[in-house]
Formats: C-alpha cells, structure tokens, sequence
C-alpha cells in the first residue's frame, strides 16, 4: 500500500487499530469497502474444516479478529460454543445484524491488551490474518496474547501469509509474517501439529495453515 492510500485510510504506527473502526463504520451487511470482506468463510479454514468435520461437540472456540463473522459461524456449525471478538465495535454490530439466529458470542475486544478472563479458556482458537494486519512491532505481543487464549490439550489454528524478507513498517499492510511466527507460537509452550504451505497465495507470499497444540 502507497503512503497516500495509507494517510488516507489514517494508518499510523503507533495507532495500529483506529483505522479498523473508520472502515468498518462506513461499511454495511453487505461489507462494502472492507477489502478482505469476502462474506464466507475463509477458503483455507474451510478446506480444513471439512476434513475434520463436528470435531467442536461440546468444546469452546475463540475466533480472533473476527470481522464479518462468516469463520466464527462455521465453527458454530461444527457443534462449537463460540465466542469472537473483533477491534472494531462496527464489526461486532454487523455481525450481530448478519446472523441475528446466532448463539455466537460476538463481542469488542482488543487483542493488543491481556484479557485475563480468557487465560487458557479456549478449546480451540481460531487466528486468520489479524497479525498481519497490525505493524510488525506489535508481533510479539499479539502472539503472546493468542497463546494466551489456548486451554491446556486446546488447539490454535493459524492461517497467514508468509515473505521471506524482512518485515518492516513501510511496506504494509498487510505485512506479511516471516516463517518464524512458527517457533515464537512454540515459544509459548504450543507445539506444531499441522502444516502446509501449499496453497494459493493472493499476496505474493506463501499461505501458510499452521495447527498448534498446547
Ligand atoms: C485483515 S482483517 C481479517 C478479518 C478476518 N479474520 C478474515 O479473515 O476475514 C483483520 C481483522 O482484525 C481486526 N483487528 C485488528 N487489530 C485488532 C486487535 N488489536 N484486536 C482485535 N481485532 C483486531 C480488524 O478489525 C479486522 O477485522
């Protein structure tokens, strides 16, 4: 993204989020004008959900930067008690507003921030591109907060983009991750469980599916 575009949508290194609101406050049910708004389930999460079909019966899922809420909904489809949060609270109305019949918890919350009452309370945990989308200073932290959310024997499911080169300010967002997230996330006692790399990337990286349990 130029610097134009990004002075325009108020994108700033120390003010990593606001911008999440403005987009979200001027989008609609329909997700006008959020570029990753693709009103379904994320492709990649759906090709592994599908092979692991109803494993969420009776467990507690947590999706992280939830958006439009479509993945969060597939998980409540597979037997989970699904909690989602987003940055944004005009992300949180609309999801409220596109599945009134849910039972999904959708709630506004910022990952930045510890979140003390879902220390390990997830049985699963669900991360799709919200690392990406905050500066690379923030990495460590937003991956410690993830960690944070798995119980123990819980699993985290990541999907990310992946560069080989250096991750810098200038050249977001997205920024894309370097491979080593993998071994920052074992770093908060989650063992790689699950991988690949072989699917189709729409941002000039890898795509990568990582599963971790703790
Ligand atoms: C690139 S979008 C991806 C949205 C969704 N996961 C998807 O795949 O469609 C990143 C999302 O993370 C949210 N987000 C950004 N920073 C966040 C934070 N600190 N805490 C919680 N959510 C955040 C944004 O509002 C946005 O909905």
């Amino acid at each position: 993204m130029d610097e134009q575009m990004k002075k325009q949508l108020g994108i700033e290194e120390n003010k990593p989020v606001d911008w999440f609101e403005t987009l979200y406050s001027e989008s609609n049910e329909k997700g006008n004008g959020v570029p990753w708004a693709n009103m379904a389930p994320h492709p990649v999460f759906q090709y592994w959900i599908d092979k692991n079909l109803n494993i969420g019966t009776g467990k507690t899922a947590l999706v992280v930067g939830c958006g439009m809420g479509d993945d969060a909904i597939e998980l409540e489809k597979n037997g989970f008690k699904v909690t989602a949060f987003d940055v944004s609270s005009s992300a949180i109305v609309l999801c409220k507003k596109r599945f009134p019949d849910s039972k999904v918890t959708f709630v506004q919350a910022d990952l930045l921030k510890e979140i003390p009452e879902w220390h390990q309370k997830f049985d699963f945990v669900l991360e799709i591109f919200t690392i990406q989308a905050l500066p690379p200073k923030y990495e460590d932290i937003l991956i410690k907060n993830i960690a944070d959310f798995v119980a123990p024997n819980g699993q985290l499911l990541v999907v990310t983009e992946v560069q080989k080169s250096e991750r810098d300010f200038q050249n977001g967002p997205p920024w894309l991750l370097n491979e080593s997230y993998i071994k920052s996330f074992e770093s908060h006692e989650l063992k790689l469980i699950e991988h690949s790399n072989s699917f189709e990337s729409h941002m000039c990286g890898e795509l990568h599916l990582s599963l971790f349990q703790r």
